[in-house]
């Protein structure tokens, strides 16, 4: 994507990016959301933002049997947009900083994951609240958040 997303800012650094690739995924579905530019995104997810809609593919939809009894869930999802070559970044307003002492999108995977509040289950879309990413971003999985994972 060409946009202002692949700038450098001062003490940033990045990588070449090797042409290898040591894994695939399958993405299982997209998150419907009212965030359509990076600007609308709140920095993360909230529990007093919109609605935002989790729709998984419908082969997938018998693996949400179970699923609507649970409260909090943890999306994963793959953050497409993101540049991954950067192995320090410099938020606005900081100092320069490793890739994986933030949790900025910009990662060699760029994988985001948001705790979320559990509205509804609707056939093969969970009604969640708690996203911060853009709106049509693919899902990569879906787990329950258990309580020994909280605090
Ligand atoms: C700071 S990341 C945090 C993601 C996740 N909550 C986490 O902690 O892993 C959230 C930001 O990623 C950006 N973003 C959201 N969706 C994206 C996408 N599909 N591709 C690239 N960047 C995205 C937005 O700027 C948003 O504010």
């Amino acid at each position: 994507m060409a946009s202002n997303w692949d700038s450098t800012r001062p003490g940033e650094t990045e990588v070449t990016l090797p042409e290898a690739q040591d894994a695939w995924l399958r993405f299982i579905g997209r998150i419907e959301t009212p965030f359509e530019t990076r600007d609308d995104c709140p920095r993360r997810g909230d529990f007093d933002g919109p609605e935002c809609r989790v729709i998984l593919d419908a082969t997938w939809a018998p693996a949400l049997q179970g699923i609507e009894r649970r409260d909090r869930l943890e999306i994963y999802y793959w953050l497409n947009q993101a540049r991954r070559d950067l192995l320090t970044q410099t938020p606005r307003g900081q100092q320069p900083r490793g890739t994986f002492d933030l949790r900025s999108p910009v990662r060699p995977n760029p994988i985001g994951m948001s705790v979320v509040k559990l509205l509804r289950c609707e056939g093969n879309v969970l009604v969640v609240l708690g996203l911060d990413c853009l709106n049509g971003t693919p899902l990569i999985d879906i787990k329950p958040r258990l309580c020994h994972q909280d605090g």
